[in-house]
């Protein structure tokens, strides 16, 4: 699949992560599943959804930060990511997280970031690549059968809360 016209995709730089994580929280809210943990039990948690996704996104760009490409366009603005990571002893490679703005939805970018990323993925040595997605996640449901990922497993999250108390700053206390 070719990069549409106008696009690139290229090698994530430090000076992308504010951009990476502002798509995310333009992009994620309907398809996230700390987002659902907000709507369930609200304002039990110290920080929104949007704070702990854009950790998640802080902490791909850290971990593997090769692993982080990135599509932008004819100016060089960012208009998608997608996020890697390689493990040699199980040659798994796993795609955490991938989006694309509004601006640049449905011309390509999304199956153009995840094909580099397969090939990435395989040039690092992986045998295969997992990705995961939400049942409601329409788009995700069609996109990743058509690059040839094939469903394995279904899961659904639990959350209990422990307590109905505000939440507390538990920094530098022991029992944290
Ligand atoms: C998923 C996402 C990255 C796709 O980006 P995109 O650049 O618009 O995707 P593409 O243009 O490459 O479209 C690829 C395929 O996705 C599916 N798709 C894309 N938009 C769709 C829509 N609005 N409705 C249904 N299917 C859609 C189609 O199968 C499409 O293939 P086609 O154009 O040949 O029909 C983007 O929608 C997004 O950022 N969503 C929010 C975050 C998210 O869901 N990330 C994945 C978490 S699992």
């Amino acid at each position: 699949m070719p990069v549409p016209s106008g696009y690139r995709i290229r090698p994530f730089e430090p000076g992308d992560l504010p951009t990476l994580q502002a798509i995310t929280v333009e992009t994620f809210g309907p398809v996230s599943i700390d987002r659902a943990i907000d709507d369930a039990f609200p304002g039990a948690l110290p920080g929104s959804w949007a704070d702990r996704k854009t950790q998640a996104i802080a902490d791909d760009c850290r971990i593997e930060p090769e692993g982080v490409l990135v599509a932008v366009d004819a100016e060089g603005a960012v208009a998608g990511y997608v996020t890697s990571r390689t493990n040699s002893a199980t040659r798994i490679g796993w795609i955490p997280n991938l989006a694309v703005g509004q601006g640049s939805r449905r011309l390509g970018l999304g199956r153009a970031l995840l094909e580099a990323c397969k090939e990435r993925l395989l040039t690092c040595g992986m045998v295969v690549a997992k990705i995961e997605t939400l049942e409601h996640n329409e788009i995700g449901r069609a996109l990743y059968p058509s690059l040839g990922f094939v469903e394995i497993a279904r899961q659904v999250h639990y959350i209990a809360r422990l307590t109905d108390e505000a939440p507390q700053d538990c920094e530098g206390s022991e029992a944290c």
